[in-house]
């Protein structure tokens, strides 16, 4: 078992630095997965309304409150009064009465309710219900507005981050205002894993190199959520806590960096 790095949230908060997702994992295979996950020592669950497979993580997390869960308000659900009924419906599924981290998915910017679904969750961490909240798929100018509208800053922002898409501005931004960054898409989903710069790294270290990116996340004090369905990979995705990029290994991943390296929906023009 790996010591487990943990982060402090800027309400004082601790939260793991390393954690299992659980997109795209399939709701009947969900609670089999963490219940794995959990066996081989994650210590942290980021879910969402939108992936249909809260139960399942409810179910596996059952007596196991020292699991820290995420989850996420979905996009059919901003609003002060909607934020409040579709957190308690992702707590019954997730069989808790405290969550540890809710995020508000994306802010959907067109829509313009994001700062009303805001004060929601800034009245869910008031009246304990989550430990923590945060933000996700925000820009600038989004935590500008929420921030600026009600004085309580997120205390993550997770947004998509791996070494072709890094997010140095945004980065640098949350480090001003004590917001931890939180990659999702930490791996690419995968597509990074045959770049010959990764590959190099990974056989000085005799490590693989989804091994590598983890370990390029931690060292530069992110939070990271790789997701996998396969037994075999959480042990290898856990085993990056067990080793130590050089100075050397970082500029060369650093350098991997693509204004173009972005794979999902960019959150300014999304229109889901
Ligand atoms: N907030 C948001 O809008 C948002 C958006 C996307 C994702 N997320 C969160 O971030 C988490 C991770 O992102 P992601 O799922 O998009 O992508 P990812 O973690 O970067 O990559 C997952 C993909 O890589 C494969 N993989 C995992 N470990 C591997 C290994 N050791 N070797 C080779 N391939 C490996 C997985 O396949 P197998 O499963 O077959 O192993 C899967 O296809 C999500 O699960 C979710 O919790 C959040």
């Amino acid at each position: 078992m790996h010591d487990q790095p943990a982060v402090v949230l800027n309400d004082g908060q601790s939260m793991p630095q390393f954690g299992l997702g659980v997109f795209q994992t399939p709701p009947e295979i969900t609670a089999d997965i963490v219940r794995k996950a959990v066996d081989v020592g994650y210590r942290a669950v980021d879910t969402a309304a939108a992936y249909r497979n809260e139960e399942g993580v409810g179910e596996a997390l059952a007596g196991h409150d020292d699991i820290f869960v995420t989850t996420k308000l979905w996009n059919a659900d901003h609003g002060f009064d909607e934020a409040l009924g579709a957190f308690e419906e992702s707590a019954r599924k997730l069989r808790r009465h405290t969550l540890d981290l809710y995020l508000i998915h994306w802010p959907r910017p067109r829509l313009n309710r994001y700062a009303d679904s805001w004060k929601a969750l800034i009245r869910l961490k008031s009246e304990g219900r989550s430990r923590s909240i945060g933000v996700s798929n925000f820009n600038r100018d989004h935590l500008d507005r929420i921030i600026g509208e009600t004085g309580v800053t997120p205390a993550v922002n997770q947004i998509e981050l791996h070494p072709r898409f890094q997010q140095r501005a945004l980065r640098a931004f949350h480090d001003q205002h004590g917001i931890k960054t939180e990659s999702w898409s930490p791996l690419g989903r995968g597509s990074l894993l045959g770049d010959p710069t990764i590959a190099g790294i990974a056989a000085k270290h005799s490590k693989t190199p989804a091994q590598v990116v983890i370990r390029w996340h931690l060292e530069g004090g992110l939070i990271v959520i790789p997701k996998t369905v396969k037994l075999e990979r959480l042990r290898e995705n856990i085993g990056a806590l067990g080793f130590r990029l050089d100075d050397d290994d970082m500029r060369r991943i650093d350098a991997l960096d693509s204004p173009d390296g972005r794979i999902g929906p960019d959150p300014a023009t999304a229109t889901f």
